[in-house]
């Protein structure tokens, strides 16, 4: 179980301040789902997550430790556009998580770690729905299958932070809503913390325990490269959601209560 703290983070390129001054405690198991005006730094926030961009100033905690400067497999990532490699295979795109993780020498798995590797990215595949897939190229698999491998393929890291950045993007709403089912029912079962940064406000309700929303708030044009953006609402999600699974073992996406939604959609735009 993992929280997240940052501290007084403060993000500068050159003269333009990014973000400033952000202070936020995300709990152990929590699904923080973060919006705001393009360019007001959500994907910042998401690769000083990562570890490939440092803060300016300000530090981030992963329980309690500082996080590591670079990359690592604490923390799996999902961007929009799909990142699964065109030239391996369903299976081998899921594989390749645990390979990294586990030799990063030769990038390979022998004997029995790759056998209980091919367990773990076959339970993994058929959490989202491609077992029968498995030997395809993602050229062959539609959007809402390459963006369910995807997910795969970072949860089989065993991340402790999964890192989206608007995963569901580009998927059309029919697919997009069956991703959310099955994100939810991942996030339930993974026990996993998330931090998705997205743009509809409505998937942010309904899946977040939490929204968070990003906005500058002094905005005159000489002020945009002075002051950065910073949290202007945060808010807890009602109904709670919780990780513990229904009696019927399915984990059920509660519809986002509209007035809200359209309270802080006021706000953000
Ligand atoms: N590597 C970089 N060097 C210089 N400026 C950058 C760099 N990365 C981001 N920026 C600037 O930081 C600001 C925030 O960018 P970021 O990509 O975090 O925004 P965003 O909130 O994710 O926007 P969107 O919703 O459009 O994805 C932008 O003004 C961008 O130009
Ligand atoms: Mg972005």
């Amino acid at each position: 179980m993992t929280t997240v703290v940052l501290e007084k983070i403060w993000k500068e390129y050159g003269d333009q301040i990014v973000l400033e001054n952000i202070d936020l405690t995300i709990e152990s198991g929590s699904f923080v789902a973060l919006v705001g005006p393009s360019g007001c730094g959500k994907t910042t926030l998401l690769k000083m997550l990562l570890g490939e961009e440092r803060p300016t100033s300000g530090r981030i905690l992963l329980d309690g430790m500082p996080l590591k400067p670079e990359p690592d497999w604490d923390r799996g990532v999902v961007f929009q556009r799909y990142s699964v490699f065109p030239h391996l295979t369903v299976l081998g795109n899921v594989l390749v998580g645990r390979e990294f993780e586990k030799s990063r020498v030769l990038g390979r798995l022998f004997g029995i770690n790759r056998a209980a590797a091919i367990d773990d990215a076959r339970a993994l595949l058929n959490a989202v729905g491609l077992s029968d897939h498995e030997n395809k190229y993602p050229a062959a698999l539609s959007g809402g299958m390459q963006q369910r491998l995807a997910l795969a393929q970072a949860l089989m890291r065993k991340p402790k932070v999964l890192l989206l950045d608007e995963p569901f993007g580009a998927l059309d709403p029919g697919i997009r809503a069956e991703v959310h089912a099955l994100m939810n029912e991942l996030w339930v079962e993974q026990g996993i913390t998330v931090v998705m940064v997205t743009h509809d406000l409505s998937e942010a309700f309904r899946l977040g325990t939490r929204v968070i929303a990003l906005e500058r708030r002094r905005n005159r044009p000489e002020e945009k490269e002075r002051y950065g953006a910073t949290i202007a609402h945060d808010i807890a999600v009602w109904p709670p959601k919780t990780q513990k699974k229904k009696q019927n073992g399915s984990a059920l996406v509660e519809e986002a209560p509209p007035l809200i939604a359209a309270d802080v959609s006021a706000a953000v735009h």
